[in-house]
């Protein structure tokens, strides 16, 4: 009787606060996050020329597809920005996707009451994705601004703020602070 009591004096205390029990917290994604809604999907219907299969990783050219043997610097840069195109719409899916996964991170953390930024751990996610940058074929230096240096991990973290006064609490509040403006 007494812990139903206190139960029912929580809920309406979080009610109170628009806030759920944190430790019910889950993240809801949005109704475009399907498994049929990814680059090159025929469910898609586009009509979008893409110049390799944008399904397929493995079908991703390397850049040098573009170099003209007759030196035509204006057909390599329209060839460079169709491929540009094509792999913005792929980096873009990644990116939609891994957002998911941060705010799920996100809303472990506020069930758990950890706070969200962990500098340690986006120090981890620098260095990390600096390391694949390089192993593919670009630099260490702009790896690292992929990875959070710059802007990436606070856009991250602000999402998962968002999706938490979504899905959670519309009262919570972090400061994220940019230091990559
Ligand atoms: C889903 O995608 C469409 C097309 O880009 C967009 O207009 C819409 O706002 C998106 N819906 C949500 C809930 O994000
Ligand atoms: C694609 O076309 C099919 C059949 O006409 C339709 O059912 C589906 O909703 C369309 N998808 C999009 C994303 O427009
Ligand atoms: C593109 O790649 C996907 C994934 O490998 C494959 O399922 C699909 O059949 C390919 N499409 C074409 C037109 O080759
Ligand atoms: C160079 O490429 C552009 C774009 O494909 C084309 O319009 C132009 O005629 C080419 N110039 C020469 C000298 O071949
Ligand atoms: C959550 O963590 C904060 C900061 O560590 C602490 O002040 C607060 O009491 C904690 N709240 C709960 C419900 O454990």
């Amino acid at each position: 009787m007494a812990i139903s009591t206190l139960a029912l004096l929580f809920i309406a205390f979080a009610a109170a606060l628009g806030a759920c029990d944190p430790s019910t917290c889950t993240f809801t994604h949005s109704p475009n996050a399907t498994s049929q809604n990814y680059p090159g999907s025929p469910s898609l219907n586009t009509t979008a020329i893409y110049p390799y299969n944008i399904s397929a990783l493995s079908d991703v050219p390397i850049a040098t597809i573009c170099t003209s043997p007759t030196g035509n610097r204006t057909a390599e840069l329209a060839c460079a920005r169709t491929y540009i195109d094509a792999i913005d719409e792929q980096l873009a899916f990644l990116y939609a996707r891994r957002l998911g996964y941060a705010a799920v991170a996100g809303a472990s953390k506020f069930a758990t009451n950890t706070s969200l930024n962990d500098p340690s751990r986006n120090d981890v996610v620098a260095a990390g994705m600096a390391a694949k940058v390089l192993k593919y074929g670009a630099t260490e230096a702009a790896g690292k601004v992929m990875g959070g240096e710059g802007c990436m991990i606070y856009a991250a973290l602000e999402y998962e703020v968002e999706t938490i006064q979504q899905d959670c609490d519309s009262t919570f509040t972090v400061d994220v602070e940019r230091v990559c403006d």
